[in-house]
């Protein structure tokens, strides 16, 4: 596809490389939820839709909604989306590439006075990262009347409760525990595929069928600090050491199983000096299957393993669930509908499954739900080499189009 410098996909791409500058960290592109840099970008996010007539605002958790009416009032909506928070020292694409994609799709239909036989919400989801607070998808898990008990007391690192965070934002928590969106027919979002098999395959697209579940956990292992000259190897409680060999038997118990896949992917030692056995190892586990069977198999190994370590080396284990998302079949009818849009706009359809958890595995809670993949170079993700073309960018943006054109909802 031959591009001109104000094609619809260059145009996403400026606008993504502007959005990447609203960061905590700089030149890192970092953007919890909540944050000053979250609350810059939604700010953007919603001064573009109100350029092109929308009355965005910010919701109870934090996300930023807006409207694009259909022929008729209060049609029902199709509801399109992705989330605008990252990682720490993240890649700009991941869910920015789709919260801004529905906002393009809202102004060239508002462009051409084009109305649908459905309206069209557009959603910046806050908190699809859960890097912050341990409870995650706050932003989803509200709108489809989902949301956990106790996540508004939650404490990040530095101590902030949620609740405090989410009304310096502009949210309602008094609120949040109590919504659930009405009048959403179905939700896509499109997303990089953060995986290879796309690019290895040599398409630009892929329609996904279901979506991986996900259990997290924190865990504190407490053993004894002491003189790392002054006590023999045989008395010692060294709670770092049973914490790596713990982490050692979660990958352990994941490469024994196709498709589970299990990472340790924070550790924090006290007191942390050079001369100090270690008191106090806590550690995140992430845990992911396509089976939620299977995940659940591995969780209560893993919790088992972990406590057979403990027992044997003398330190307490505390492990505490952070987050729980069962696997998602995404819906029939939407991958139908994805599948032909990709068809009609010229490319082959594939459908795969995905590995990373998404907002839309909670919003298939409310409503039938689905997911648009684009190819990122190298399946790289979660990194600040994430990379796709324009071309690609153009191509998702045209098959997002005209499944939106095409869409009937009931
Ligand atoms: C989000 O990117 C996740 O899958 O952890
Ligand atoms: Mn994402
Ligand atoms: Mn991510």
């Amino acid at each position: 596809m031959t591009q001109d410098p104000t094609s619809p996909g260059r145009r996403l791409m400026a606008r993504l490389d502007e959005f990447a500058a609203f960061t905590d960290d700089p030149p890192k592109l970092t953007r919890l939820y909540l944050s000053e840099a979250h609350r810059r970008a939604a700010a953007r996010y919603i001064a573009w839709a109100r350029a092109i007539g929308l009355e965005a605002r910010i919701d109870p958790a934090g996300n930023v909604v807006a409207r694009y009416e259909g022929a008729q009032a209060d049609a029902p909506a199709l509801m399109i989306g992705s989330h605008i928070d990252t990682v720490r020292d993240a890649g700009r694409y991941d869910g920015n590439l789709g919260a801004l994609a529905a906002l393009a799709v809202v102004e060239e239909l508002a462009r051409r006075g084009e109305r649908l036989d459905v309206a069209i919400e557009i959603v910046a989801f806050g908190d699809e990262e859960g890097v912050r607070f341990p409870k995650t998808m706050t932003g989803s898990r509200e709108l489809a009347g989902l949301v956990q008990a106790g996540a508004l007391d939650q404490r990040d690192a530095e101590g902030v409760v949620m609740r405090d965070a989410l009304k310096a934002f502009g949210g309602d928590p008094d609120r949040l525990p109590s919504t659930r969106a009405s009048g959403v027919a179905a939700f896509v979002e499109l997303h990089i595929e953060q995986g290879p098999v796309l690019e290895a395959e040599g398409l630009s697209l892929g329609v996904v069928s279901a979506i991986n579940g996900a259990t997290r956990f924190d865990v504190a292992v407490s053993g004894m600090a002491g003189h790392a000259g002054a006590v023999p190897m045989n008395l010692r409680h060294d709670a770092l050491a049973a914490a790596a060999e713990m982490i050692l038997g979660v990958e352990r118990r994941a490469r024994a199983e196709d498709e589970l896949v299990a990472t340790v992917g924070r550790l924090d030692v006290e007191p942390g000096a050079v001369n100090v056995i270690p008191g106090l190892a806590r550690f995140s586990i992430d845990i992911r299957a396509p089976r939620d069977e299977r995940r659940r198999r591995a969780v209560a190994d893993i919790a088992a393993a972990l406590d057979a370590v403990a027992v044997r080396r003398g330190v307490a284990l505390k492990l505490v669930q952070t987050h729980e998302a069962s696997a998602y079949v995404c819906d029939a009818r939407i991958v139908a509908g994805l599948t032909a849009a990709v068809e009609a706009i010229g490319q082959k359809p594939r459908l795969l499954p995905s590995g990373a958890g998404h907002d839309t595995m909670i919003m298939g809670q409310l409503c039938p739900a689905g997911m648009l993949f684009v190819r990122c170079k190298g399946g790289v993700s979660h990194n600040p080499l994430e990379s796709i073309t324009s071309e690609d960018c153009e191509i998702a943006l045209a098959a997002l189009m005209r499944f939106v054109r095409d869409f009937r909802a009931g």
